[in-house]
């Protein structure tokens, strides 16, 4: 038997190889970010050893050092007007494939890159997976003056904002603004709350992906399983 912790990553790996199959030469490619996202990155740059022509967009600082590290070219987001596949992580899924993304801050730049992408994929190990979203706090990512107000305007739709510290030192996103978490509860209708966050002035991203994951490839054990 294997460890709690092997079998999640051994999930990751395996919905990551079922993922990079939706990859053909000279596509542009999503890069997603996060721990599980990186095996992806890992496996795209084993496809270019292998002979295949790929372009990357990186949905982070980080994971564009990590493949520029792995040898991949990278392609900047102004100069296509689509993107063929993108792969990327979620921290919490649904059966109806809505999203809460931006556990590792860079959901602005997720968000984007999944909007300009043909097929947004997703791959979690089967921890992300819940009957209704909302245990995750939404990530929102929030420009420095109006944290406040934000704050604020959360409290009135009955959630509570948390802003987002590393050792009482707020976190500043790729984009140099801030993060709040907002924990709303159990989320009975995600579009909905996620229509009402468009609308408040100073959020310039949440971490609720509605109708933009194409497909959720969940590892399963030594299985993978679609969404
Ligand atoms: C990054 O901002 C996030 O949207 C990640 O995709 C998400 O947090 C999943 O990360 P892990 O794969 O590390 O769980």
């Amino acid at each position: 038997m294997y460890k709690q912790e092997d079998k999640k990553e051994l999930e990751r790996k395996n919905a990551a190889s079922e993922a990079v199959k939706h990859i053909n030469n000279n596509d542009v490619v999503g890069l997603g970010t996060g721990s599980t996202a990186v095996y992806a990155i890992q496996l795209i740059a084993e496809l270019v050893k292998q002979g295949l022509t790929i372009k990357g967009v990186p949905t982070s600082e980080k994971s564009a050092l990590l493949a520029t590290q792995l040898g991949l070219e990278l392609i900047d987001i102004n100069d296509i007007s689509s993107i063929d596949v993108t792969i990327d992580g979620a921290d919490e899924f649904d059966s109806a494939r809505q999203l809460i993304k931006g556990g590792g801050g860079a959901l602005f730049r997720e968000k984007i890159v999944a909007s300009l992408s043909k097929k947004e994929i997703i791959i979690a190990d089967s921890g992300k997976f819940v009957e209704r979203l909302g245990k995750f706090k939404v990530p929102i990512e929030v420009v420095p003056i109006a944290v406040n107000y934000v704050q604020q305007q959360i409290l009135r739709i009955e959630g509570k904002g948390t802003l987002r510290e590393t050792e009482h030192v707020p976190f500043i996103t790729d984009n140099g603004n801030y993060i709040i978490d907002a924990d709303f509860g159990l989320i009975s209708d995600p579009a909905s709350l996620a229509q009402t966050l468009n609308q408040i002035d100073g959020i310039l991203a949440h971490g609720l992906f509605i109708n933009l994951a194409t497909i959720v490839i969940m590892g399963q054990g030594t299985e993978v399983r679609l969404y």
